[in-house]
């Protein structure tokens, strides 16, 4: 059982409390949080939205998502009544200067209470949310604002948000979310590096031949059409989530693990990570799925999803090269990949190692090179491989054999989403696992350009179908180096 730590009492406040987010990942952290004993009885969570509900209306609706949402768990009445005791629903909406003075006096005086106003909404609101709690008088010192990526769509839009925020609350009040820093395997990633002496040895390009990431999903639009088709793959999850764990691999061991130790070797691999325009040869491949099948079900292409418009250029799989110039690294390729509508849902980090330098087995027992895999989801675990010796006499058989820690077997303990994690760290002020803003703004500045020479270009997408593992220049982009992706994803 994991060790449950109480928070202070707090006000959550949620704008855009009816939304897809807050049902589908808020609330239900919120409530598994409150079912596991750490929310203290008088913590609050205040819903807003355009729309008026009654307090019942709003209990209904919530409590309707989450039976959803925890299906087949045994959820005892009292937890049920608690949670939905804690909601409060409150109608505003946050583009109009009306109503905020009564948000005010519904939120009362708070008296030093930690106070979270999360905003699950459109970035475009950020700043004006912000500035009209301040002139509300909602965002003294117990205030904190969490604000969902993407920060914006390229770095001038990333800055003008910042500079927003950043007029209200102060740097250290500011918690831009990437989920995944909360997930458990990413966290695993740091102890497997710094609380063990094995890998850290070596983690360089002496002996990694290079390192693989990639996200994929089974997934389309999910009702997100608006967003999705003007972000695409690589504002919606390269510039945050996966570079967010490129610089958990690469990253060189911070002091400690205080939020600016950690931010301040991430921003280093950040503003270390080399020009995707400038190569000689492509490193990107976007791709776009067409009509295809998941799991024996039919799946629709991306341009029907969007109501048939076919000339959308919007990626929905993206495959990169990415190089990092650093002692640590040159030369050892970062290939990361992400995709709707493949072929399963799978997340994983593979980090190659260099083949031993010279066999004394001879030809007859090839050596396959070491491997380590993190399991992001699902099954989470690390999983080594290994070369050993087949049992039995005879002449000298070698295997690559798995050596697997498999969290769910190792510790029975239901694995917490990671947005229970980063909404109590929020509660508790650690900054550790969220993104400073200089890190957000390096990682815009890195992409843009490739996305500007993207956007000139008449290029479109490569297709795949939907079911597949991407498209077949992704294949290529990894081959053309003697290497490939991840068999046992691919
Ligand atoms: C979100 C993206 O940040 O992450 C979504 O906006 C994506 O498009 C999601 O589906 C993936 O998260 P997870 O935790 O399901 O891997």
């Amino acid at each position: 059982m994991a060790q449950i730590i109480p928070v202070a009492p707090f006000d959550y406040v949620v704008f855009g409390g009816t939304g897809d987010l807050a049902t589908r990942k808020l609330l239900p952290a919120l409530f598994h949080r409150d079912i596991d004993g750490q929310i203290p009885e008088e913590a609050t969570i205040f819903a807003i939205s355009r729309r008026s509900y009654t307090a019942t209306e709003y209990a209904d609706f919530v409590q309707s998502h989450l039976r959803r949402q925890t299906q087949g768990a045994e959820i005892r009445p009292q937890d049920w009544a608690r949670f939905l005791r804690r909601l409060r629903h409150f109608t505003l909406d946050a583009g109009s200067d009306q109503g905020w003075e009564n948000l005010a006096r519904a939120l009362g005086p708070g008296n030093g209470r930690v106070r979270v106003f999360y905003l699950a909404t459109s970035p475009q609101y950020y700043g004006t949310i912000a500035r009209r709690l301040a002139a509300a008088g909602l965002a003294g010192d117990a205030a904190r604002l969490v604000v969902e990526k993407p920060i914006g769509s390229d770095l001038s839009s990333a800055r003008r948000i910042n500079d927003e925020i950043g007029g209200v609350f102060d740097e250290g009040r500011i918690y831009r979310i990437d989920h995944y820093l909360g997930k458990e395997a990413v966290q695993n990633l740091l102890a497997l590096r710094f609380a063990n002496s094995l890998f850290e040895p070596l983690w360089n390009s002496m002996w990694i031949d290079h390192v693989q990431i990639s996200v994929s999903e089974t997934v389309g639009l999910e009702g997100r059409a608006g967003y999705y088709d003007g972000a695409g793959a690589v504002r919606d999850m390269v510039q945050n989530h996966l570079l967010q764990l490129v610089c958990l691999v690469a990253m060189e061991p911070p002091q400690t693990l205080a939020a600016d130790a950690v931010r301040d070797e991430k921003l280093k691999v950040l503003r270390s990570l080399g020009s995707l325009t400038q190569s000689r040869e492509s490193c990107v491949v976007r791709g776009q799925y067409v009509a295809g099948a998941i799991d024996g079900s039919a799946v629709p292409g991306y341009a029907d999803e969007l109501g048939g418009n076919a000339r959308s250029r919007t990626e929905t799989y993206v495959a990169m090269k990415l190089s990092l110039a650093n002692w640590r690294w040159a030369g050892v390729p970062f290939y990361v990949r992400t995709g709707k509508r493949m072929a399963r849902k799978a997340s994983e980090i593979v980090v190659q190692f260099k083949p031993v330098p010279h066999s004394i087995f001879g030809d007859s027992a090839p050596l396959v090179a070491n491997r380590l895999i993190v399991r992001l989801q699902p099954d989470e675990g690390i999983t080594l491989r290994l070369m050993t010796k087949e049992p039995g006499p005879g002449g000298l058989r070698l295997r690559s054999v798995p050596l697997d820690l498999s969290f769910a077997e190792t510790f029975s303990t239901r694995f917490p989403e990671a947005y229970e994690r980063l909404l109590m760290d929020v509660v508790r002020g650690n900054t550790t696992l969220f993104m400073r803003r200089d890190e957000v703004e390096a990682a815009w500045s890195w992409i843009d350009p490739s996305i500007l020479e993207w956007e000139r270009s008449s290029e479109h997408p490569k297709s795949y179908v939907a079911g597949s593992w991407g498209p077949s220049a992704a294949t290529a982009l990894i081959e053309r180096d003697g290497r490939t992706w991840h068999e046992e994803l691919s």
